[in-house]
């Protein structure tokens, strides 16, 4: 809420730190401190929360006590370990715990940021020899130049950035309620997915570029900040027959969809598709620290000092991700049950479209056939005057990421708000 203390802190911020992220518009929240799915303000204000820290605090605020407990254990033992240089236990742990989410022999380049797993995943294709790539419109990659140059979400995001990195062609997504032929993908899914190969294979292919120089597909298996669009499950063996027949890499940016969200480990765990390589960041870090990891074929590996980093494989966060992986194995059944419970509260929810799967859901806002931000953002306005932070995605999406271990009870409260909020806005706009 707004008080002197909140306005002086978030002035202060404005003044000392870069404007970029952050608008004080939208959430005028100074947080304190988190215990579970809760959030307290610096005025003793406490808020449910249906965020997740952007899918990092899936264990919940700060994190989950057995997270916390072996993190204090290993910042006793060793934190940074120079891994570039010397070898370390925990991360050896670690990697013997992500290859085995896919199966294939593999390896793991260890860093601190989803921007930077997909930088090693641009750079691995590129040291394969790669050429062309594609990516997905909606899609969000990360903002560092390389893959800034896959993202495609927002203009603003790219904005300034001219010229970002060549040879990246951008071509729809399969988005069941948005799509450029005005198909509806809940009825009519293959043909959705059918235009999205045909337009690759028609328009881009030997049009815009050579046939034999596409070398890889980058795609989140739903799309985060484009809007939590889940495609329909066609579109995985359809890439999966076109990247065989192609002999193009599939790289599964797994960066918010993955370590639980969706009611599997890895989003791609739902779907028949073993892609190339696979990318985790976010809650592997079990919210107390930054961390990202690039799991690729093992015959893809990179030349010795072909690309490093300070921090990567870092004990202290390799100790945690181990931690966070083994306890969110245990939680998955909980995220299941509760995909039930979202399906059920959210079907009778005034939004135009509702989409999810586990606990990741978006709703989206319409009015006379186009997006309206403008509901959307009343919405989020009034649920966090009610005391429920949720976050925008896309272009009049509102994100449900509610921390893996949200209970029944809460995720029904929470829900039954959220509900009466939207009913009543839309109720009003109607
Ligand atoms: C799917 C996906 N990939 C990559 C990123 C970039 O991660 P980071 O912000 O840690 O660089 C994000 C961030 O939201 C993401 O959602």
């Amino acid at each position: 809420m707004l008080t002197e203390k909140n306005n002086s802190v978030i002035e202060e911020t404005e003044r000392y730190l870069s404007i970029s992220t952050r608008d004080p518009n939208e959430f005028p929240l100074v947080i304190e401190r988190g215990e579970g799915v809760w959030i307290y303000d610096i005025n003793g204000e406490k808020f449910l929360d249906f965020s997740s820290g952007i899918g990092v605090n899936n264990l919940g605020w700060p994190s989950h006590p057995r997270v916390i407990e072996r993190a204090e254990k290993q910042m006793r033992k060793l934190a940074h370990s120079a891994a570039n240089d010397f070898y370390n236990i925990e991360q050896l742990e670690l990697a013997k715990k992500l290859v085995p989410l896919l199966p294939g022999e593999r390896k793991v380049f260890l860093s601190n940021s989803g921007t930077e797993t997909i930088e090693a995943a641009l750079k691995l294709v590129k040291s394969n020899n790669g050429k062309y790539v594609i990516s997905f419109i909606g899609g969000f990659h990360g903002r560092t130049l390389g893959s800034l140059s896959l993202t495609a979400s927002k203009g603003v995001q790219r904005k300034g950035f001219f010229p970002l990195i060549p040879g990246v062609i951008h071509v729809p997504y399969p988005n069941p309620f948005r799509n450029p032929w005005h198909i509806n993908g809940y009825e009519e899914p293959e043909e959705l997915v059918n235009r999205v190969f045909e337009y690759i294979e028609e328009w881009i292919l030997n049009k815009v570029i050579p046939e034999d120089e596409l070398s890889a597909i980058f795609f989140e298996p739903i799309q985060g900040e484009g809007g939590y669009v889940v495609p329909p499950p066609q579109f995985f063996s359809h890439l999966n027959s076109f990247a065989s027949k192609r002999k193009v890499l599939l790289i599964d940016d797994e960066v918010q969809m993955g370590m639980g969200r969706t009611g599997e480990m890895l989003a791609i765990h739902h779907y028949h598709l073993n892609p190339d390589v696979f990318t985790l960041a976010k809650a592997l870090g079990g919210g107390l620290v930054p961390i990202g990891a690039t799991v690729f074929r093992s015959e893809l590996d990179f030349q010795r000092g072909g690309h490093s980093n300070t921090f990567g494989g870092n004990a202290l966060t390799c100790a945690i991700a181990s931690e966070t992986i083994d306890v969110i194995e245990e939680v998955l059944p909980n995220v299941k049950r509760l995909e039930g419970v979202f399906k059920d509260e959210l079907s009778v929810v005034k939004a135009d479209d509702v989409r999810g799967l586990g606990l990741a859901w978006g709703l989206e806002f319409v009015k006379n056939e186009k997006p309206d931000p403008k509901t959307r953002d009343e919405v989020i306005k009034e649920l966090y005057k009610e005391k429920i932070i949720a976050l925008p995605a896309g272009e009049s999406s509102i994100r449900l990421i509610p921390p893996l271990i949200i209970s029944e009870e809460d995720a029904k409260s929470g829900l039954s708000k959220i509900r009466k909020v939207i009913d009543h806005i839309k109720g009003n706009a109607n």
